[in-house]
């Protein structure tokens, strides 16, 4: 019989606040796989590393990150990496950061073995809620319609979003910042956005957006509040 993949929220960075659910899968797994950037520091891990058991059989999968379109090859390679574990008959639990479903590589990932083996996925506390608990900002209240928007967008398509959401979070700042504060700036709003670096870990940064200069890191995301509750 073939193994389970399951894809495992680990949350945004504090061990903490992995679920017991996504613990007791660690705990049980016999492979534990997680996205290796660029072949850099994997976050979901350093997040669930705790939780690891010692001996583990474990799988760096390498996958890319840039700009543009989906790194096809290198999913395949690794979906096919977990295939060759789940044939076998053994459970793989894929490390997520933050929520599986949320703008993860898992998505991809079950993409392309959902139809020949058996997925569980378990939802994490994603960077929404950690970056909104950091900055003690609410998200979104009463008939709010709120906006997630990627920084990767066209200037276009940012302002858009910028100028007629009730209120927003963006994400995947990083080397964006200058051109998002730029663009808050002609909308009217830089004045209440928050920039939350590292939301929940121990180098968390929370500071007003119009104080920031320069590129800001990659696990950083901008709250922009509702304009009728300033
Ligand atoms: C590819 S998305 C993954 C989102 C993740 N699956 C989730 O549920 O939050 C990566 C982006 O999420 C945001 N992010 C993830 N973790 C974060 C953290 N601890 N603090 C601030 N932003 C974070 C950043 O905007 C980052 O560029």
């Amino acid at each position: 019989m073939s193994g389970r993949l399951y894809g495992v929220g680990v949350g945004p960075g504090d061990p903490e606040l992995l679920t017991l659910k996504a613990a007791r899968i660690l705990a049980e797994a016999p492979v534990i796989a997680w996205p290796a950037p660029n072949g850099g520091e994997s976050a979901a891990r350093a997040s669930a590393a705790a939780l690891i058991p010692p001996g583990r059989e474990e799988i760096a999968l390498a996958i890319p990150m840039r700009p543009g379109g989906e790194p096809s090859e290198a999913y395949d390679r690794a979906a096919e990496a977990l295939a060759a574990h789940l044939v076998a008959g053994r459970d793989a639990a894929v490390l997520c950061e933050g929520d599986p479903l949320f703008y993860g590589t898992f998505i991809y990932l079950a993409e392309r073995l959902a139809g020949r083996f058996a997925v569980t996925i378990v939802p994490g506390v994603s960077s929404l809620s950690a970056c909104a608990a950091a900055a003690g900002q609410a998200l979104a209240r009463r008939d709010a319609a709120l906006l997630v928007l990627p920084a990767t967008l066209s200037d276009d398509a940012l302002e858009a979003g910028l100028r007629s959401a009730d209120c927003c979070v963006v994400l995947k700042v990083g080397r964006h910042a200058p051109r998002l504060s730029r663009l808050l700036e002609r909308v009217g709003r830089l004045d209440g956005a928050i920039l939350v670096a590292h939301a929940s870990r121990k180098d968390e940064i929370v500071v007003p957006l119009a104080e920031w200069r320069g590129e800001a890191p990659y696990f950083s995301a901008v709250l922009v509040p509702d304009r009728r509750a300033r």
